[in-house]
């Protein structure tokens, strides 16, 4: 009998084990351990009904910087969406999980429902199932929690193409049943709750305390090079037609405009006409109006990451549009011609101080967007 308890409980120190080993992972570039605080950060403020949307978040934070939901253990979502950047990247075209390279230039992600903590007022699922917004540069996604599917089932971007594959593999990690349980109540892992745990982090996500925010809410000024730059925004150059940036509330907001700059004469990728159908040729090569929240960060710029500079950007509006089929009217002439917006050098340190002003240095360094993971 005394027997017994000691094999069982020689068993039960051998599981033990186990378990914590199975803690750390190892992933190409070394050894990932996470590292949790003892007590939950808040993610939301009071705004969200969901008792639990703190432990979604949380288990949303680990997934994302987690390299092992890749097909090789060396991508996360965070490989391509990094905190610094802006949760973009620095390279035109990202790589995935075999190198190759994505499509487009990667997003920024905080950006992506800037004011949805602050307005909206329910459970967490309305909350991402009502604030739909058409997402990625074409569009092709208007729902936070499908998108998420995406980028892990994509195969060039984290190399899984089977869901099952992936539920079985964070099903085999041994600090996710816990995170699981926490956060939804059960430790069974579903490709439903992964995609809402990381939609659930992604919403968390914000900026709101730009220097521009700040003149906007809390009675910060800018400085007369960003005022001329504001001005010079809203109306000379007309900026603000397409980019939404509110005058009197928080932040810069996504549209659910799409819009042909003129970057080609022969559209190499046809944006919007990709979702809609390239017969409906009135959508070819239109691309959605991205944010400029935190734009100072997310440098390449435009879908295919073609300019290096916020200056090589202007310049392009400058001097560079060209006379593609659809064309915004906006950058037309009144006889249908490009516009060229001809912006003196003083313009363009104006419009690039007033750009600057969009950079939320606190989203970028709160470590509860932070990666939980120590990589030795
Ligand atoms: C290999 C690089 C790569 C990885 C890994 C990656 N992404 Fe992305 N992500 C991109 C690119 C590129 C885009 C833009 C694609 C497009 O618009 O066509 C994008 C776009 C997005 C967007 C849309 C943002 C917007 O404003 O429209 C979200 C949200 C997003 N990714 C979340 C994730 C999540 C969550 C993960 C992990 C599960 C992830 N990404 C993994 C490269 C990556
Ligand atoms: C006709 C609508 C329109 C106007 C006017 C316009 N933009 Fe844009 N802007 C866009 C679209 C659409 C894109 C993305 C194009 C793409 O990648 O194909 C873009 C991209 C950008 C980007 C790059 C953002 C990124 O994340 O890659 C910046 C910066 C920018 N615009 C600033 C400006 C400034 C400054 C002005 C005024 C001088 C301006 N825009 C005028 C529609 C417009």
């Amino acid at each position: 009998m005394k027997k017994l308890v000691i094999i069982s409980s020689l068993v039960a120190a051998v599981a033990f084990v186990v378990s914590c080993h199975k803690t750390t992972t190892t992933t190409p570039t070394g050894t990932q351990t996470l590292e949790l605080p003892a007590t939950q950060y808040k993610y939301f403020t009071g705004n969200v009904s969901d008792s639990t949307a703190d432990a979604k978040a949380t288990l949303g934070r680990v997934l994302f910087y987690d390299q092992t939901l890749s097909v090789n253990n060396g991508v996360s979502c965070a490989s391509c969406h990094k905190q610094a950047l802006g949760f973009a990247d620095n390279m035109a075209l990202s790589m995935g999980f075999d190198g190759r390279p994505t499509l487009r230039n990667s997003k920024g992600i905080h950006t992506l429902l800037p004011n949805s903590s602050r307005m909206f007022f329910g459970t967490l699922d309305q909350m991402m199932t009502t604030m739909r917004t058409p997402l990625f540069w074409d569009g092709r996604s208007d729902n936070i929690v499908d998108l998420v599917k995406r980028p892990i089932t994509n195969h060039i971007e984290m190399g899984i193409n089977n869901v099952d594959q992936l539920v079985s593999k964070v099903n085999s990690i041994a600090y996710y049943p816990d995170l699981f349980n926490k956060a939804f109540g059960s430790s069974e892992v579903t490709m439903d709750k992964i995609s809402s745990a990381l939609g659930a982090f992604m919403v968390s996500l914000n900026t709101g305390n730009s220097k521009f925010d700040l003149s906007l809410t809390k009675g910060g000024t800018l400085n007369s090079l960003e005022q001329r730059g504001k001005d010079l925004f809203f109306g000379t150059y007309n900026c603000a037609n397409c980019h939404l940036v509110s005058t009197n509330s928080y932040s810069t907001e996504d549209t659910n405009s799409f819009r042909d700059i003129g970057l080609d004469i022969n559209y190499t990728d046809l944006g919007r006409g990709v979702v809609l159908g390239a017969n409906t040729s009135n959508n070819k090569g239109k691309f959605r109006v991205p944010t400029l929240a935190n734009v100072a960060l997310t440098a390449p710029y435009m879908h295919d990451g073609r300019y290096k500079t916020l200056d090589e950007v202007i310049e392009h509006y400058s001097h560079n549009v060209k006379g593609s089929d659809n064309l915004d009217p906006i950058l037309r002439n009144s006889d249908g011609t490009p516009r060229k917006m001809n912006i003196p050098d003083a313009d363009k340190q104006a419009l690039i101080a007033f750009l600057n002003t969009m950079t939320d240095l606190t989203s970028i360094t709160d470590v509860r967007f932070s990666n939980p993971f120590k990589i030795k």
